[in-house]
């Protein structure tokens, strides 16, 4: 059996999406845990819950709705995922990164995606956003393992700027606006479920990580390989086993996302007109 995403369902799930809305998104959205309080930004929103797409995958996890919103933030037409899908529940790389060639499909040309990380850079803090400027794919897997459909890009993507340095100056400049100071960093997306060990930890730190998380590598690799220009942001939801002297939970990643939401939403207000 083949897991390979073709191009085919790509155009389903996008015709039907185009049957339920007028709008015509420029820029995708996708909200990490927690995060999902960006979708009330959306105007005029169409709301479709991601069961009745067809080829799209369901959700599973805790504090991840399964819908998509489609409608206008300050003037540009967006396509909002509220929830994804990982790994770690279940899915292959490339039906967690499906909607990312959904998105390209309708006419999407920008990606936001946003994810709830720990932070294993020791100057940061829980509640700290960073701009991500380049990734670690250390999820073992890859979405575009298969043969390639030379429709969705090409077989060797280029991943020399994964995280458009343009879109990130962008957001400085915004962030100086609101007097607010992002910090910059490697992301490194592992699968998961389970949280690190503080040895694993010490590892991607001298590997080149400043924050882990379980999402993210999969869709940017799509998004790259579709040609999106991508900008990445992380909340640093909690710092990673071994900094502090305590445990990780499920619930301190949601309770710091609801402690910065009101500075991510304003922030993302500006950024998204910038972009
Ligand atoms: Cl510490 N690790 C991983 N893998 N994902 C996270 C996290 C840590 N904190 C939030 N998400």
């Amino acid at each position: 059996m083949s897991t390979v995403t073709t191009y085919n369902q790509v155009q389903e799930a996008a015709a039907y999406i185009q049957s339920r809305t007028s709008h015509q998104p420029e820029i995708g959205l996708i909200l990490g845990s927690g995060l999902g309080v960006l979708s009330s930004l959306v105007e005029n929103p169409t709301i479709i819950a991601y069961e009745d797409i067809p080829h799209f995958p369901k959700s599973t996890v805790e504090g991840h709705a399964g819908e998509l919103l489609i409608g206008t933030i300050r003037g540009r037409a967006v396509m909002l995922m509220k929830g994804r899908f990982h790994i770690y529940e279940g899915y292959g790389p490339e039906l967690t990164a499906f909607p990312v060639r959904v998105m390209k499909a309708v006419g999407v040309k920008q990606l936001l995606v946003t994810n709830a990380a720990g932070g294993i850079n020791t100057a940061y803090r829980a509640g700290d956003l960073m701009l991500i400027s380049d990734h670690l794919n250390l999820t073992a897997r890859n979405p575009l393992i298969g043969p390639n459909d030379e429709q969705f890009g090409v077989r060797f993507p280029d991943m020399s700027e994964a995280y458009s340095k343009r879109l990130r100056s962008v957001a400085k400049e915004v962030a100086a606006r609101h007097s607010f100071t992002f910090q910059e960093g490697v992301y490194v997306g592992l699968i998961g479920p389970n949280y690190e060990t503080p040895a694993e930890i010490r590892m991607m730190r001298t590997l080149g990580a400043d924050a882990v998380g379980m999402s993210t590598v999969s869709e940017v690799i799509v998004a790259r390989h579709a040609g999106l220009e991508v900008l990445g942001i992380s909340c640093i939801s909690n710092m990673a086993a071994g900094i502090l002297d305590q445990p990780l939970s499920h619930e301190e990643v949601m309770e710091t996302a609801e402690q910065v939401k009101e500075q991510f939403l304003g922030l993302v207000l500006d950024i998204i007109p910038a972009m």
